[in-house]
């Protein structure tokens, strides 16, 4: 029994893509998720399977569950792997009512998915994710893919997943940097979208980076809400769904400009949230009483470590940014808590921005 099970919906082209979430949810795998085939092909790390793997399968009791276990770090989400994955299962005799079930961290989630796009053309496949950022975001929405020595996730498919379970309770064992990074980013979904539960989570986040089970509950099921919804009205982010980029024009920059060592993305991406603040309060009316609460949660969640703040490095990163213009970069502004725009920023305001961030 499950209490304070949540049932998120999400529709794509016309189909229910639900999102479960729920303190021991894992154990109901197989009764919530649907239309589970006999067989799914569980994609995780040693990590993960070594901490959760029996709780995956007390969860998938009625049917067999063929672990393909990966590397799951960043250095290693490529199509070598995502090759690897597809081989253990077109060697076991993949059939098209086969299925693929991500079992881990954002890495898990974005090679697994994409080898599921990509197998016999597309094979079904469900995200369990294992770290706080996969259950509010990565698992959510549909983008899987792979790195390449060019940049991030520039190899990759829609391909959404036929449901998301999280469970909370597999929180206790992330490591506490991972857990931090993860909160950054719930903070910056509820930030554009929902600014009851913002406040509410700016007054619990102490419990929250101590893991308090009820509060990360209620946190993960606000913030997947609001990504469930944007990405429900733009699944193939042709335009609303570029707000939940918030933090992230100058925060991959930061990201890249530590070589993607010094800072986790959630760490930069904060210190792209504190610049982004700044021009809210400049360019978009954003109350600065609003953008000093956010930052005091932001600072609650640190110290992080400090980003380079060097123009030309950053500048180098910044117009390699997707949405990059001959007049500028659009970034992602607040009018409000809860309220988000797109507007195009010039270069030197970006540069402006990132070197006086604070938090
Ligand atoms: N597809 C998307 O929309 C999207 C969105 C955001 C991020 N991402 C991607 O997600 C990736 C980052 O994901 P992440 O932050 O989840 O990190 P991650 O997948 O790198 O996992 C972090 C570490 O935590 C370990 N781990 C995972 N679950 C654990 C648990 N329950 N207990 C103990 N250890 C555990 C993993 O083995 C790994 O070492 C990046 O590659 C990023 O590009 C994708
Ligand atoms: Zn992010």
């Amino acid at each position: 029994v499950v209490d304070n099970l949540a049932t998120i919906a999400l529709t794509i082209d016309g189909s229910e893509k639900p999102i479960f979430v729920g303190r021991g949810a894992l154990g109901l795998a197989d009764e919530l998720l649907p239309n589970l085939p006999s067989r799914v092909f569980v994609v995780s790390s040693p990590t993960v399977w070594n901490l959760h793997g029996s709780r995956l399968l007390s969860g998938l009791k009625r049917i067999e569950a063929v672990p393909v276990l990966i590397d799951d770090r960043e250095e290693t989400k490529t199509l070598s792997t995502a090759g690897k994955i597809m081989d253990a299962i077109l060697l076991d005799k993949a059939r098209r009512d086969d299925a693929v079930v991500a079992f881990g961290g954002g890495v898990v989630s974005d090679v697994g998915g994409f080898a599921a796009a990509i197998l016999l053309r597309g094979l079904r496949w469900y995200a369990v994710p294992t770290t706080l950022l996969a259950m509010v975001d990565a698992a959510i929405g549909g983008k899987t893919g792979v790195d390449h020595a060019c940049g991030k996730n520039l190899i990759g498919a829609f391909h959404f997943p036929e449901a998301v379970l999280a469970d909370p309770e597999l929180l206790a064992t992330l490591p506490d940097r991972q857990l931090r990074s993860g909160l950054v980013e719930a903070l910056k979904t509820l930030w554009i979208g929902d600014a009851a539960s913002a406040q509410t989570a700016s007054g619990r986040i102490e419990q929250m980076a101590g893991r308090d089970p009820d509060d990360l509950d209620v946190l993960i099921k606000s913030a997947a809400r609001v990504k469930a919804e944007i990405v429900g009205r733009d699944p193939r982010e042709e335009g609303l769904r570029r707000v939940l980029n918030l933090g992230h024009t100058l925060g991959h920059a930061f990201e890249a400009a530590g070589g993607y060592r010094d800072l986790t993305h959630g760490e930069a991406v904060a210190w792209g949230l504190a610049a982004a603040l700044d021009l809210s309060v400049a360019r978009a009316g954003l109350p600065e009483a609003e953008a000093r609460g956010m930052r005091e949660a932001l600072r609650r969640l640190g110290p992080f470590p400090r980003p380079v703040r060097d123009p030309e490095a950053l500048l180098a990163f910044l117009r390699r940014d997707k949405k990059a213009r001959r007049d500028g970069i659009s970034g992602i502004l607040l009018e409000r808590v809860g309220r988000a725009r797109i507007e195009r920023i010039s270069e030197e305001d970006w540069i402006a921005a990132a070197s006086r961030a604070v938090l």
